[in-house]
Parts: C-alpha cells; sequence; structure tokens
C-alpha cells in the first residue's frame, strides 16, 4: 500500500493507492463523523462498508447529469438523512462522481468534510486530489464549483478491473501525461507503483499551487488541442483520448518553435502510441481553422494563444504562440484535413 501525503497545512491529508485501498476507507474518515452519505453511480461495483451509520444515494453517469440539480438532489437527500457539519460525504466513482460530491460537500452547510474513492484512472491519477470541485451549466463545464480539498482520497486498484476499456484508456492519456511533467522514468515501475508515482506528482503541484495561480497550470499539458478536439468532435472523442492527441501536438508546436530536439517528439510517439496504445491523431478529418478559432477561446488564452509547452528548462505555460507556429506544427501531424 503506498500513502502519499498532500502537504497542504491544516489542510493536509493522505492519498492510499494499492489492490484493496478500500480496507482503509474506515480509518481515514474524520473522527468527528457518525453519519456517512456515500454518493456513486449504479454501475460502480464498489461498496464501501462502513462502521458508521450510512446511506448510499446513487447519481446519474455522464456529464449531463454534472448539474446543480443533481447538486440539489443531493441536498435533499443529505437533508432528509439528517446529515450534520461534522459528519462526511463519500464520493466513489470517478471523477464526475467525486467533482459532484466534492462540491456537495462543500456546499452542505457551508462545509461537511468529504473523502473520495476513486474508481476510474482518471480519478485515481487527477480528479479525486487537489480539492477542485464543481458541476457544469449550459454554458460550460466545470463553471460552478468551488476549492474543497477532501479529508483523504483511496484509490483502490481492484475497481480497475470492472473499468470499461475505453475509460481506461482516457486514464492511460492522463498518466502519459506525468511521464512529461518530471524527468522520471516512469516507464521504469510497475503499475501500481507508475499509479503512485503519478499520485505523488499531483499531490507535489497541488501543494504548490492549490489554487492553480501559477505551476498548477502544467497539468493541462496538452489541453489547449485537447479542449478544441472535443468540442469540435461534440464530445465523440473522449476527454483523455484528446489529451493524447493534444500532448502531440504540443510535442511538434514545442519542435518548430525550437524549444526540444526531434528526439523529444520522437518520445512522445513512444510513450502515447507505443506504450499506452493511444491514438495519435483522430480518425476522422479535422477542420485546421476551427480548431485554432476554439483554441482561442481557451481560458487559459489570456494574453494570445497559451499552450503549455516541454522546454530546455522542462513544462513550461508559453503564451503568444504564433499562428505560423501553429500551421507548421499541424503539418508535421499529417492529419487528415477537411
Ligand atoms: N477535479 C479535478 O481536478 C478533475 C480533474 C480531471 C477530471 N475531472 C472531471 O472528472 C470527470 C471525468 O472523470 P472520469 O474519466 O473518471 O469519468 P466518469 O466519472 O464519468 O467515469 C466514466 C465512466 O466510468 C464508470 N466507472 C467509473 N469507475 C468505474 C469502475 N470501477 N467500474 C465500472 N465503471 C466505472 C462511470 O460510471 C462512468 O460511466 C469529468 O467530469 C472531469 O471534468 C476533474
Amino acid at each position: 500500500m503506498h500513502k502519499i501525503k498532500v502537504e497542504l497545512g491544516e489542510r493536509s491529508y493522505s492519498v492510499m493507492v494499492g489492490h484493496g485501498a478500500i480496507n482503509q476507507l474506515d480509518a481515514i474518515l474524520p473522527k468527528s463523523a457518525k453519519r456517512a452519505v456515500v454518493v456513486t453511480q449504479s454501475q460502480i461495483g464498489l461498496q464501501p462498508e462502513l462502521k458508521i451509520d450510512s446511506t448510499t444515494v446513487a447519481i446519474g453517469g455522464g456529464e449531463e447529469s454534472k448539474n446543480l440539480q443533481t447538486i440539489e438532489m443531493l441536498a435533499q437527500k443529505f437533508a432528509e438523512f439528517g446529515l450534520t457539519r461534522s459528519d462526511v460525504v463519500i464520493g466513489v466513482g470517478g471523477g464526475m462522481v467525486t467533482d459532484v460530491a466534492g462540491f456537495a460537500a462543500a456546499s452542505w452547510h457551508r462545509g461537511t468534510p468529504v473523502v473520495h474513492v476513486a474508481t476510474s484512472l482518471v480519478g485515481m491519477v487527477d480528479a479525486a486530489i487537489g480539492g477542485k470541485t464543481g458541476v457544469n451549466i449550459a454554458q460550460g463545464k466545470n463553471l460552478v464549483g468551488a476549492f474543497w480539498q477532501p479529508s483523504g482520497v483511496i484509490c483502490d486498484l481492484d475497481a480497475l478491473k470492472t473499468l470499461p476499456d475505453r475509460e481506461m484508456r482516457c486514464g492511460l492519456g492522463e498518466v502519459a501525461k506525468y511521464h512529461f511533467l518530471t524527468g522520471d522514468d516512469l516507464l521504469s515501475l510497475a503499475m501500481p507503483e507508475r499509479i503512485a508515482r503519478c499520485v505523488e506528482i499531483k499531490a507535489k503541484i497541488v501543494s504548490a499551487d492549490e489554487r492553480e495561480t501559477g505551476s498548477r497550470a502544467l497539468l493541462n499539458y496538452g489541453h489547449t488541442l485537447a479542449h478544441a478536439l472535443e468540442r469540435s468532435s461534440n464530445f465523440s472523442l473522449a476527454h483523455g483520448e484528446a489529451v493524447a492527441v493534444g500532448m502531440i501536438f504540443a510535442a511538434h508546436l514545442a519542435h518548430v518553435m525550437q524549444r526540444i530536439t526531434k528526439h523529444r517528439v520522437d518520445d512522445h510517439y513512444t510513450v502515447i502510441g507505443e506504450t499506452y496504445g493511444l491514438k495519435v491523431k483522430p480518425d476522422e478529418k479535422i477542420d485546421r481553422r476551427k480548431l485554432i478559432d476554439l483554441m482561442h477561446l481557451d481560458k487559459k488564452a489570456v494574453s494570445g494563444l497559451t499552450f503549455v509547452l516541454d522546454g530546455p528548462k522542462g513544462i513550461e505555460v508559453v503564451s503568444g504562440v504564433s499562428e505560423k507556429h501553429l500551421d507548421q506544427a499541424f503539418d508535421a501531424m499529417q492529419l487528415n484535413e477537411k
């Protein structure tokens, strides 16, 4: 069992990673909690056994259920159950569930403890750690939310046995990202240790920049093009799949901007394409102009086009990227274009 600490002063907490980690759940619940509401989805086969009084509420699946109506429904269930501010909400699921459970907990009585049990790979290496919670509205994803750190996180690797293949691939897209965030040789680690190392990297980034005013933005490596690809495909391309392509694009962009060597671009193909078997370009034809327009709308694009790019000093945020370089990077990727 790996125990990783997210250092945030009095809000520090542990992330337990390993097979059977769910057995540690009782031990990490806040001592004040006498009752728990477990928030989960029906397709998630992991049901925690708790020593304290508890009830389970299933929420809908998919981004369309990640909304304020779900928060209201949960608040009503919390009220019916008599959940107090010293009790605990437990999110058992992927990133959608932990984002929703976390926001419901952040709002319930102006802040009730939450513990996450991440059951998807995305949840384990990313979503359940770091305290970003929230829901979608018609105008965009995750626009309503709060920073609300969990009291603890469980990543039970046994949960991955039932994770659908495509969801696993999405998680591997995020795992691939961690290969480029540090100089670590993640490939030399077995999968459980690799996942634990990803958690450690995320924990360190969150500790250094809890509210994403600086270095936490590096976690968006590959995300500028990824968001545009997701939107232009009407979300038929899943987030992790889009991030994989987005990182390949970011590598080419860094290369045409003479920030990295061709060898480093090849490393991206090795990790993303060969190691994790992820697609390095979309099957569908892309519309380059539309993607560039969408990238201009990206929330990071405060001073011209902004990307997280590899370079001599490692990964960093680079603003004011020119359209000439974008064109050269698109050319280098040899995509099928409309
Ligand atoms: N808060 C953050 O920092 C952060 C970071 C990254 C992503 N996110 C959010 O996380 C969400 C994506 O997370 P996700 O990829 O885990 O998606 P998800 O939570 O929607 O899960 C994907 C699917 O897998 C199912 N599933 C999950 N675990 C399972 C298991 N063990 N067995 C069988 N089925 C299982 C879910 O029910 C769902 O149908 C998005 O809403 C995104 O905005 C948040």
